[in-house]
Parts: C-alpha cells; structure tokens; sequence
C-alpha cells in the first residue's frame, strides 16, 4: 500500500476561491452608471486553505482553533468532499478523498451550523429520512435518534414537533444526532456549539467526550472557543489566514509563549500571541 493507514491525513491541502472584486460604488448609483464596472469586472483570488498538512490518529480529537474566515469550514468542505482541493491530498483510513469519494462519504459524516432540513418534517421525521438513506430501518433509527437526542439533553415530548418550530441549539442537537445515526469512522463537526447556551454546550461537549471513549473514531472539530478547545481536543492546530501557525498539545501550544508574571500562558494568550488578533476579530 502507497500510504500507511492512518484515520485521516491531509498533505499540502490548498483551496481558492475566484470572485469578483467589489470596486467601490456611489451610493445608488443610476444603472448606466454602473455599466461600466459591469462589463470591467476585477477578479481576486482568496486562498481559503494554503498547503495545510495533518495527521489524526483513530481515537483523536483534533481541534482547528481560527477567528471567522480563517478557513476552518473549507478545510473541513474539502475532507469532506464537498470541494475539490486545488492542490494535495487527502486520505481518510487510506483512501483517497477525491478519487475514491463514495467509499469515503460512507465512512464520515459532518456537523455544520447550516445543516438543512426539511423545516416541516418532525426531527424524527428528518432523522429518520436520513437512517434510510443509509439503509437503516426506520424503527431502528428512531430507537438511535431518541437515545443520542436524549443524552444531548433535547426532550423526547418535542420529537415529533415540526424542525422549524425548535430553536437554532435545539436543530443543532438534531443535526449532531442526524451525523452520528450511522456510526461514522470519521466525523467532521465544524463549530458544533457556536451559538449554543452554556447548558447546550456542556451537553454537546460531554457527548462529544463519551464519543470518544466509546467509539474508535476520528474526530475532527473546528471551534473559537478556548475552553472547549483545551477541554475536548489531544491536539490543537491555530490556523490563520488559511495556515496553520501552530500544532501541538495545549501543552505544547502554551510552551511556545513566554510566561506572564511568571505564570504560565493561557490558550487565549497563546492565541494572541501567535495570530497577533483576539479570536473573536475577523480576517481582512
Ligand atoms: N464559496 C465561497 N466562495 C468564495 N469565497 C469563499 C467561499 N467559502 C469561503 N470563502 C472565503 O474563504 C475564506 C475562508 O472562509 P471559511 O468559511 O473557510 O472560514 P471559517 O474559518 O470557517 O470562518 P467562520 O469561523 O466564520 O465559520 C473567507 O475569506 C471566505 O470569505
Ligand atoms: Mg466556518
């Protein structure tokens, strides 16, 4: 075999994004007035993601630490195989993300802020959907979806209530159980408690710990937040700009960063330290 089996690995992993330049405009201008920039568009290119590399071994968490736009999502659209890399590879449990995208998708789900629903379908309903698409029966996928709901801390009364009546957390405790209803071997959760009130959080948290003690999966997950970072993750990359800065343990991370006042950094310094911005600022 060409690449010894790890969970997941990514080599040199670049993405662009084309758009067209937004040149500064009066305010309301008349259409022949703008007739001009119409025909004369500027192209820019972002690059999203720039030759980021990383290993995950089965029964990690690997934690992508960034502010807004710093390319989390991307990097996880690419390993996911909704986007096509520019340049590089990546292999999930040895088979390439690209040239062999149907096996892969069968091993991995993902967990993002816009998971889609069908808004008047019960969560039960969606989730049960999504079972059959993998061949799950629907008793059995009901049986799932209300255990690992209820271990979320989202009340069973509720189930059967329309997905466009239940609040931003509670749909996202439904999409955590939709990604999780297969047993995915790869499991990619892009901000999973972003937004989520402090309870919300705790109880996505500890599900996401017992994941790991229970299952031999590989989970990635992107986050801004510090704490969760340094609560969930074995080991934490900082990306920025779309590169990653800094790899390590969060002891590791901290050991990078002269202590304060004689104590020793905290996530959040290392952080500002590196990136020269706080987490919550946005890239420009
Ligand atoms: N489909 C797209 N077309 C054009 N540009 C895009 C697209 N998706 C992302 N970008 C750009 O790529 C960069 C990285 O975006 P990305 O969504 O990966 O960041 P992020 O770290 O996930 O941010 P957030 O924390 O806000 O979710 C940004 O400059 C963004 O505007
Ligand atoms: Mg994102």
């Amino acid at each position: 075999m060409e690449h010894p089996i790890h969970g997941l690995t990514v080599r040199g992993v670049t993405k662009d994004f084309h758009r067209t330049k937004r040149t500064h405009q009066a305010e309301n201008p008349r259409f022949y007035q703008r007739l001009p920039q119409l025909f004369k568009r500027e192209k820019e290119t972002i690059r999203a993601v720039d030759n980021i590399s990383l290993e995950v071994g089965i029964g990690e968490i690997y934690g992508i630490l960034g502010a807004n736009g710093s390319g989390k999502s991307t990097l996880i659209r690419c390993i996911s195989t909704l986007l096509l890399p520019d340049a590089g590879d990546i292999h999930v449990f040895g088979d390439d993300v690209v040239k062999e995208s149907l096996k892969v998708r069968q091993v991995m789900n993902r967990v993002s802020v816009e998971a889609s629903f069908f808004k008047r379908l019960s969560s039960a309903e969606n989730l049960i959907y999504a079972a059959r698409l993998y061949g799950i029966s629907a008793e059995t996928a009901e049986k799932r979806a209300r255990a690992i709901l209820e271990r979320l801390g989202f009340k069973a009364k509720r189930m059967n209530e329309e997905m466009e009546n239940l609040s931003r957390g509670m749909q996202q405790k439904v999409a955590i159980a939709r990604a999780l209803l297969t047993s995915p071997m790869l499991l990619l959760l892009d901000e999973p408690t972003t937004g989520l009130d402090p309870k919300s959080k705790r109880d996505v948290q500890t599900f996401i710990e017992d994941i790991r003690s229970e299952r031999n999966a590989v989970i990635v997950l992107t986050t801004h937040d510090m704490a969760e970072a340094e609560r969930l993750c074995d080991r934490i990359a900082i990306i920025d700009k779309g590169r990653f800065i800094a790899e390590g343990t969060v002891k590791e991370l901290i050991a990078q960063v002269p202590s304060q006042n004689g104590a020793p950094a905290t996530l959040e310094e290392v952080f500002i330290a590196l990136t020269g911005k706080e987490i919550g600022d946005e890239e420009d």
